[in-house]
C-alpha cells in the first residue's frame, strides 16, 4: 500500500514510541536509574534517526517491523549523547526536548550513569533482535559502534568542546563527526539489517552525511533564530559557550544556502532507490524546521 509521507512517518514513529516505551519498565531497587533513562528516552524526540533506519530497511526489501529494535538501539545511543551533551562539563544546558535536562532532574551522577547504561543496552537490543540473523546483528553492532565511537560522534564532541574549531573546514569536520556519523549510521543500519548490496550502503551513507550536515547547520541557525518553546532547547547556548558556528562564518542567508545545497546532494545520492520520494520529502522537510 502506498502511504503519503506524513502517514508513513507517523506509522514508523508510533512503532518506535511503542517499542521504546516497553524498555526499562521493571522496578529493581535501582529503579531510579531506569526512571532517569526512561525520562530522556520518552521525552518526545523527533525520532528522525530511527525513522531513517526503518525506511532504509523497507527500501532494501525487508519487513521493516523486524528492524525496529535496531532502529531504537541507535535512538538509545543518540539519547545518551544528548544527556551527556547537556552536562555542565559539556554544553551546560537545562532544557532538552522541552523539559528540564536529565541532570537537572536526576543529578549529574545519575545522568552520566543513565547515558552509560543506554549505550550498553543499545547493543543488547541489536544482539537479541528477533527478526535478524546472527550475521546481520553483528554487522549492525559494528555500524553503531563506528557511528558513535572514538572515530564517530564522540570524536566530534571532543573537537566541538575541547578543540575550539573556527574555520569552515574545521566546523565541517565537527558536524560530519558529531551529527553526520550518527545520521549516516541510522541509514546504514536499515541497509545492513536487510542484508542489502554494497552500492546501497554507499548511497545510504552519503545521504546520511549530507542530511546530517544540513541538519546540524540548521540546528546552529535555530540556536540563533529559534524559539525555545518550539525548539525545546535553550536559544543562544552556542554563543554562551563561546562556540564559533556556521551562522558566524556564513551568516544566516549563507547557512540557508548551505542547508539547501547539502539537501540536494542528499536527495541525489539516493534518487535511484527512493521509490516514492519519502527520503527526498524528509530531507526537504528538515530544511526549514523550527524544532
Ligand atoms: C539533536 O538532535 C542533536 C543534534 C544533532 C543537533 P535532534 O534534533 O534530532 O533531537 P531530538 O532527538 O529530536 O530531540
Ligand atoms: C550535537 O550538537 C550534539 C550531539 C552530538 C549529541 P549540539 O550540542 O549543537 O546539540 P544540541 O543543540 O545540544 O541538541
Ligand atoms: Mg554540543
Ligand atoms: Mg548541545
Ligand atoms: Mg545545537
Amino acid at each position: 500500500m502506498e502511504l503519503a509521507f506524513a502517514e508513513r512517518y507517523e506509522l514508523y514513529r508510533q512503532e518506535i514510541e511503542q517499542y521504546l516505551n516497553s524498555l526499562f519498565e521493571e522496578e529493581p531497587h535501582w529503579a531510579d536509574l531506569y526512571a532517569s533513562m526512561r525520562y530522556s528516552v520518552l521525552a518526545g524526540g523527533k525520532r528522525i534517526r530511527p525513522v531513517l533506519t526503518l525506511e532504509f530497511a523497507r527500501l532494501a526489501g525487508m519487513d521493516w517491523h523486524d528492524a525496529v529494535p535496531v532502529a531504537c538501539a541507535l535512538e538509545l545511543v543518540h539519547t545518551y549523547s544528548l544527556i551527556h551533551d547537556d552536562l555542565p562539563c559539556m554544553d551546560d544546558d537545562d532544557l532538552r526536548r522541552g523539559k528540564p535536562t536529565n541532570h537537572k532532574v536526576y543529578g549529574e551522577t545519575l545522568a552520566v550513569l543513565a547515558g552509560d547504561a543506554l549505550q550498553a543496552e543499545a547493543y543488547r537490543l541489536i544482539l537479541t533482535a528477533p527478526g535478524l540473523k546472527a550475521e546481520q546483528r553483528a554487522e549492525c553492532a559494528l555500524i553503531l559502534a563506528g557511528a558513535s565511537g572514538a572515530d564517530g560522534m564522540v570524536a566530534g564532541q571532543v573537537l566541538d568542546t575541547l578543540h575550539a574549531p573556527k574555520t569552515e573546514q574545521e566546523l565541517t569536520e565537527v558536524h560530519r563527526l558529531k551529527t553526520g556519523a550518527m545520521i549516516a549510521g541510522a541509514c546504514r543500519l536499515g541497509v545492513a539489517a536487510a542484508d542489502a548490496k554494497e552500492a546501497f550502503h554507499q548511497a545510504a551513507a552519503e545521504y546520511g552525511y549530507q542530511l546530517g550536515m544540513a541538519f546540524q547547520i540548521r540546528d546552529d541557525m535555530l540556536d540563533v533564530i529559534g524559539n525555545a518553546d518550539e525548539f525545546g532547547k535553550p536559544i543562544g547556548s552556542d554563543r554562551e559557550e563561546g562556540k564559533v558556528t556556521f551562522p558566524d562564518l556564513l551568516g544566516l542567508e549563507g547557512c540557508e544556502r548551505a542547508v539547501l545545497d547539502c539537501t540536494e546532494r542528499a536527495k541525489s545520492a539516493v534518487a535511484p532507490w527512493d521509490e516514492d520520494g519519502f527520503l527526498a520529502e524528509l530531507a526537504d522537510s528538515l530544511t526549514n524546521r523550527m524544532k
